[in-house]
């Protein structure tokens, strides 16, 4: 094997002892006996102090010397934001100047974005494209391991239906189906890039009471099973290596030290053999929730409840030796956490290479075209009243209000400081570069900051909209109000955006709403004034440009919103698949309603408009009834561009259990399909579904599959009203849990 090595690296271990790599040829490599034998081998020659270094995961120092000397000592066995190759380099040197040798896992929040910035997750969920979010995630990864990098914390697939989180930009929104496609997507992408993942935050960390930040969820054990879990048995199932723990309490239990969740349910029950890292601090944080009286009561609890790993805590590196020594914590635990670590390390290739591999960068031209598709695709058109939108260059004058049309930063979710990344086109200057010959294009800022708090020359930016055709208006969510700790209690245009707004009515022109936004906005005030609405999501790198190329029709946006846009805060929580109440909606005051807003949300799960017009019909059902036992049902269903314009279309199915021994929601997500759809063509789509996934859980978590009927809508949003019917037969069929 042609591996050449500085003296240091002959005392990297494999198998049973150390060998030198550059005598070792193929067939040797072949013969290594299997990962766990060499982690035996390893792990019977490690004193407590070593095992205690290889759970310890820390962060990048300031200056970076003393750590260095730590790592030697072999008391660090992984590290996060160490982002610069040399670094990386001289950390892995020092790990392998240590008494085992043992390579560092470098960990980082390489989420969307290293350099080159992708939407942010939730904007890519907006796709519905997996096959596109995998590879725009192989790209962030690519770029991410080409500088030594080799774990990021993520995919995040908490499902959330509470856009007061902060955290809902990091997810894939309120759908178990839709968050399960892209948590494999991601996974995949990931890997494929060169990076480990950590899948994250087990679980339940996206249901936080009010939608407060690290605030408890209450969640009860079907829907546990329905739908918080799904997404992480997808990224467990695509490969996921590590799994990072929820920081909140679940049930009135921090999930840190919870251990029917993190033992028996993760490992017992979804068969995990990976490591479990805390979150951030988490295990000393365990004081604050009121379950340890102490650091070291903190350390025990939470390594016996199944965190392998302590990030950033220095709780297992101040304490369990102590307890180890004290019989409060056996070895065999320690033992097995470590085991878990360098099972992880063994897999990830990192004892059969030396050097710290950093893969070339990714030429920049393929990872901004990537970008620039996923930044497309993940627009959604909320409103085109009149079909205001495309501006054609009938249109000849267009005023462009709002301060963030100069703004060169969009701030996707979330980068390692310090780096430089390449400039995000203005969208002035996008909408600039595209006017057609006679069209002309006048900016007014409207506000005095570049963040839109505060209100600026607003009769100005009046009188610029009076003198255009059509004005478009970009307010926006950005300037760090999204991502962790950014909970919010109003969920309107923030600081002077709405008043601006307002006041543009003034000039009785079309407007185009274009909102950049991490989460769903309750837009309701906004409504009155809008003839379009258009959301571009932090978009990344090439956001502002694909914003500009749907505007003049260059695109037409295809997104669709992975989760519902409230009408008020006070709807929340809100998703399309609540369950039926004893009294529907209606007019009468003893029905579950409001008695002063709808119940519907102002966009459903799902919503997004086109350009192009599809219609849908012939929705057929191959066999009226399926078996409870292994029955498999396939439903087709055809979709028709009925326009002048190809486009892309998002087919959704969804189903609804009628009659069951408890009460099933009012509409299911089970399948969709993404397709492109020339100008005046159709396309059939046909989904099988299998028995298994009309199930559901029931209190024990047990899967129920039970016999009854099913009603089927299919079409371009949560509401289609193309539907059918089967008949779902047999005997009833319990899973006890795996
Ligand atoms: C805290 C966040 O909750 C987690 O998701 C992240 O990976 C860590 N900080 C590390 O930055």
């Amino acid at each position: 094997m042609p591996f050449s090595l500085a003296p240091a690296c002959r005392r990297v271990l494999v198998g049973a002892g150390c060998f030198v790599f550059t005598t070792m040829s193929l067939p040797a490599m072949a013969d290594l006996p299997p990962i766990d034998a060499r982690v035996e081998t390893l792990l019977s020659r490690m004193t407590t102090a070593e095992k205690i270094g290889q759970v310890n995961l820390v962060s990048r120092g300031d200056p970076i010397d003393g750590q260095l000397e730590r790592v030697r000592k072999g008391e660090i066995g992984l590290m996060l934001n160490v982002v610069e190759p040399g670094e990386v380099r001289a950390y892995q040197a020092a790990a392998r100047q240590s008494r085992l040798g043992i390579p560092l896992v470098m960990g980082l929040d390489a989420i969307t974005v290293f350099r080159i910035a992708m939407p942010h997750p939730l904007a890519l969920a907006a796709t519905w494209n997996p096959g596109l979010v995998e590879a725009a995630t192989r790209a962030v990864a690519q770029e991410t391991a080409a500088n030594g990098v080799n774990w990021t914390f993520a995919p995040m697939v908490d499902l959330s239906r509470d856009p007061r989180w902060g955290r809902v930009v990091e997810g894939a929104g309120e759908d178990p189906v839709l968050a399960s496609a892209m948590a494999a997507a991601r996974v995949r992408g990931y890997r494929a890039g060169g990076l480990a993942t950590a899948v994250k935050h087990f679980v339940g960390y996206g249901a936080p009471e009010a939608g407060r930040d690290y605030n408890g969820a209450a969640i009860p054990a079907s829907e546990l099973h329905d739908r918080y879990l799904p997404p992480f048995r997808a990224a467990l199932d695509a490969g996921s290596e590590t799994v990072m723990a929820a920081f909140n309490t679940v049930n009135g239990v921090p999930v840190s030290a919870d251990r029917r969740l993190l033992t028996d349910l993760l490992r017992g029950r979804l068969g995990f053999k990976g490591f479990v890292t805390s979150d951030y601090n988490a295990i000393g944080e365990l004081i604050n929730h009121g379950v340890a009286a102490d650091l070291a009561e903190a350390t025990r609890k939470a390594l016996l409840a199944g965190i392998d790993v302590d990030m950033e805590g220095a709780a297992y590196e101040r304490h369990l030796e102590a307890e180890i020594a004290g019989g409060r914590v056996p070895i065999a635990t320690l033992d097995e956490a470590v085991r878990r670590v360098l099972r992880v390390k063994f897999g990830m290739g990192l004892f059969d290479r030396p050097q710290p591999q950093m893969p070339p960068q990714p030429a920049e031209a393929e990872v901004r075209a990537l970008a620039r598709d996923a930044a497309r695709q993940s627009l959604v058109l909320l409103k085109n009243e009149r079909e205001t939108l495309p501006l054609t260059p009938a249109t000849r004058r267009i005023a462009v209000i709002g301060a963030w049309a100069e703004n060169d930063y969009d701030q996707s979710w979330w980068g390692p400081a310090g780096l430089t990344r390449p400039a995000t086109e203005t969208l002035l200057s996008a909408l600039r570069s595209r006017l057609a010959t006679g069209q002309s294009l006048e900016y007014a800022r409207g506000f005095g900051d570049g963040c839109g708090y505060e209100q600026g020359d607003v009769a100005g930016a009046v009188e610029t909209a009076r003198r255009a055709d059509v004005v478009v208006m970009i307010a926006a969510e950005d300037c760090d109000i999204s991502g962790e700790g950014t909970s919010r209690a109003y969920l309107g245009l923030t600081g002077a955006q709405q008043g601006l707004l307002t006041a543009l009515a003034a000039a009785g022109k079309p407007l185009v709403l274009v909102v950049a936004t991490a989460r769903p906005l309750a837009l309701t005030a906004t409504e009155p004034f809008t003839a379009a609405t258009l959301i571009g999501w932090y978009g990344g790198t090439e956001g502002r440009t694909a914003i500009a190329e749907a505007l003049v029709g260059e695109i037409t946006p295809s997104g669709k919103l992975p989760m519902s846009f409230p009408r008020s805060v006070g709807q929340i929580p809100i998703s399309y698949d609540g369950l039926p109440t004893s009294r529907p909606p209606g007019n009468d005051r003893y029905t579950s309603r409001y008695i002063d807003e709808a119940t519907t949300p102002l966009y459903p799960f799902g919503h997004g408009l086109s350009y192009a017009r599809f219609d849908y019909a012939n929705l057929v059902i191959k066999g009226s009834e399926m078996s409870t036992q292994s029955g498999q049902i396939e439903i087709a269903v055809t979709v028709s561009n009925t326009s002048q314009r190809a486009a892309d279309e998002v087919v959704q199915l969804y189903v609804r259990q009628k009659v069951a021994s408890r009460s099933r929601p009012v509409r299911q997500l089970k399948a969709f399909e993404k397709v492109r759809l020339e100008a005046g063509a159709r396309r059939t789509v046909t989904f099988k579904l299998n028995s298994s996934d009309l199930g559901y859980h029931d209190d024990e978590g047990r899967l129920v599959i039970e016999p009854g009927p099913f009603d089927v809508f299919a079409g371009g949003s949560s509401t289609a009203s193309l539907s059918g019917g089967f008949g779902l037969t047999g005997p009833l069929v319990i899973a006890e849990p795996r």
